[in-house]
């Protein structure tokens, strides 16, 4: 079937998918002024670092990478030796979509818990403590989690404590995966204090701080909230490809990305355009769509050939085939008019099945 209604201006395929916020652009192109010392000799990764260290109100060490996978890698090769052991979730990013990096480039074991909600808990650390000291296996080392989850769910802060206590009496090190932070930070206020909250102040070692789905053109940051942990980071990151020698460019959109608080700001647009998504839609009951988004995704069911027309119509992307979900994700530049205007199509083609 064809979908009579134009579709929305913008797309609920990923909040990657959206562009680069025109603050964020201003920036870079005041930041192409004549000539500036490479591979972040320049004055604004200084004042970007200085600027995560303000955002932490601690003396953090921040090292910046291309992308998000870059930045996973980088941390966690920084803390791992030789036949060390990561935990994650079976849903990680580490685990399912880095195209075995982490294998590749740490020569890491992965061990990937299943997950019902994309969350670790302290009992999921208890269930592989027993590997260490066996010649047999790899040592776990460092837990990974995800904040926000790839499920689009939220650990609070005392959930993160929690882990972190248990991993720290575990002797492992904590990574959280933040390539939505600012969706997380929403959900609790969307301020620093809110960031740290469940960061720095819940225990978490190492952070990877994304900034590509809050509104930047491209380059995250590895935050080691523990300095000690980034010592070796400078050559590590040469050595893995994620050394960008005109880093300023990437640095700049950071400055600006904090300056006043348009990080958070943008965060809390794209979750509360998937809350009115969910609003407008929640209706169609074969969707399955039984409790608000807490950040910027959600998950309905839609069976052929509905999906196929919604998906012709305005693309997103297929999420667990076999049970017939769906992803549809906001970002921080969507409107209320796309979500009308997505509302509109789903209607038509629902009301029609
Ligand atoms: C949970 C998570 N981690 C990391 C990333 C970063 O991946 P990339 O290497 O594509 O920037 C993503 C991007 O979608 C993600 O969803």
């Amino acid at each position: 079937m064809k979908i009579s209604h134009q579709p929305p201006a913008r797309l609920f395929t990923s909040d990657n998918a959206a562009g680069v916020h025109p603050d964020v652009m201003a920036a870079v192109v005041r930041a192409n002024e004549s000539h500036a010392l490479a591979y972040g000799l320049d004055k604004y990764t200084m004042q970007a670092k200085d600027a995560f260290s303000k955002l932490f109100d601690a003396d953090v060490r921040t090292e910046f990478v291309f992308g998000g996978t870059g930045a996973n890698i980088l941390a966690l090769a920084c803390v791992l030796k030789p036949a060390e052991a990561v935990v994650c979730t079976a849903w990680s990013h580490i685990a399912v979509d880095e195209t075995g990096a982490p294998e590749r480039i740490l020569g890491a074991k992965l061990i990937d818990l299943p997950s019902l909600d994309g969350k670790l808990r302290p009992e999921d650390l208890h269930s592989v403590a027993h590997l260490r000291g066996h010649v047999h296996h790899a040592q776990p080392a460092v837990v990974s989690i995800t904040q926000s989850t790839e499920l689009g769910t939220v650990y609070s802060p005392d959930e993160v404590r929690a882990i972190c206590e248990t991993a720290h009496e575990l002797e492992m090190l904590v990574h959280m995966d933040g390539a939505r932070l600012s969706n997380a930070a929403a959900v609790y206020g969307a301020t620093p204090e809110a960031l740290r909250s469940f960061t720095i102040d819940a225990g978490v070692d190492i952070l990877s701080f994304g900034g590509m789905k809050a509104g930047i053109m491209f380059g995250e940051a590895v935050v080691f909230l523990k300095p000690k942990l980034g010592d070796r980071a400078e050559y590590i990151r040469k050595q893995i490809t994620q050394l960008n020698s005109k880093m300023r460019f990437v640095s700049a959109q950071y400055v600006e990305l904090f300056r006043d608080g348009l990080f958070f700001q943008l965060g809390a647009q794209a979750n509360a355009m998937a809350l009115a998504l969910y609003e407008r839609t929640k209706h169609h009951k074969s969707l399955g769509l039984v409790a608000p988004p807490q950040v910027n995704s959600l998950y309905p069911t839609i069976s052929q050939p509905a999906r196929t027309a919604l998906q012709d119509w305005s693309f997103f992307w297929d999420w667990d085939v076999a049970a017939q979900q769906v992803r549809w994700m906001t970002a921080w530049d969507t409107t209320l008019e796309d979500i009308e205007a997505f509302g509109l199509g789903v209607d038509e083609v629902l009301n029609s099945n």
